[in-house]
């Protein structure tokens, strides 16, 4: 059930054939030598796949040859992209993402919390969505139930990437707001509101200690509920800073590293409570996990 979903194996043995054959070397990130660089496949739960190899220089005539094959013999992909990325790392966030066929990205389906019903998620090469579909469906699951929404209450959703979370409690909240770095991201959690029909739900760019400040908050409000769900580096200073200073009811901390959580949980201290962590499955048969943490403001 939780193995690397097909055709992602298929494609990827395809184009390390193809590069064998036609003798196109795979790039080597210490000696900043080689062509192929990073291969990306993410299929959805709808079915929708989406591939985008990183290349470090142009060669027109064998990029058009690998993608011209590719495309055809993997009807499966729905959306095929490239990146000349000629910089030396491989982060393809600051790169101009090329389209070869498809509409240039995914949707992903998930069920509503209350079970009526499903919402649908455009992602875009950019944007992040958890890699483990099903068990982001239980993760967020987890997360509402720890968040314990009240329909007349603010509900703030830090790093809320293509806006999923925030939507997904949307239903239970009088408001949500979700901040989010990647303003493409951000772009998708827009669409995604209003394809789902959701008016509550409103998002902003920027990194968070610049967003998420003291001015933001008198601006929109002060949130009866907070999730976070940082990136591996767990929350900046200034926005755990800003938590301390806010004295939030009740957080919920969803992390994908505990380390990270365990230091910022730490910080926390001073004016929050753990009252409850759960642990999600999302990387099965790897030592990773993601953990889902109730907080609640000290008496
Ligand atoms: C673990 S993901 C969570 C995404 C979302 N909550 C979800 O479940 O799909 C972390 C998100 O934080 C964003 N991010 C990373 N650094 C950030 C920063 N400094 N300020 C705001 N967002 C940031 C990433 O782009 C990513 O979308």
């Amino acid at each position: 059930m939780f193995a690397l979903s097909e055709p992602s194996n298929a494609i990827r043995n395809f184009v390390r054939d193809w590069a064998i054959e036609k003798d196109m070397p795979f790039f080597n990130a210490r000696s900043q030598e080689g062509w192929l660089r990073t291969l990306m496949i993410r299929v959805a739960s709808t079915g929708e796949v989406l591939v985008v190899i990183q290349f470090k220089e142009e060669h027109a005539e064998a990029r058009e040859a690998l993608l011209k094959e590719l495309d055809e013999k993997f009807p499966e992909i729905t959306t095929l992209q490239y990146v000349i990325n000629t910089k030396q790392n491989d982060t393809i966030y600051d790169q101009d993402i090329i389209t070869y066929s498809g509409p240039g990205f995914i949707e992903e389906a998930m069920p509503k919390y209350s079970g009526a019903g499903e919402l649908r998620f455009k992602i875009g090469p950019k944007s992040f969505y958890q890699t483990n579909p099903e068990q982001a469906y239980e993760l967020y699951k987890v997360a509402l139930d720890m968040a314990e929404i009240k329909n007349d209450e603010l509900v703030f959703d830090l790093y809320t990437g293509t806006g999923t979370i925030a939507l997904f409690m949307a239903e239970q909240a009088r408001e949500v707001v979700g901040i989010e770095l990647i303003p493409e991201a951000i772009e998708d959690a827009k669409l995604n509101a209003a394809n789902n029909r959701v008016e509550n739900a409103t998002f902003y760019a920027g990194d968070m200690k610049e967003v998420f400040t003291a001015e933001f908050i008198a601006k929109h409000g002060k949130p009866d509920v907070l999730i976070t769900d940082p990136p591996r580096d767990g929350m900046h200073g200034d926005v755990v800073a800003l938590l301390l200073e806010l004295e939030i009811p009740r957080m919920v901390y969803v992390s994908c590293n505990s380390a990270t959580q365990a230091r910022d949980l730490g910080l926390l201290a001073e004016k929050y409570e753990v009252k409850q962590s759960r642990a999600v499955d999302m990387f099965p048969q790897t030592h990773h996990i993601e953990n889902v943490v109730q907080l609640v403001l000290k008496a």
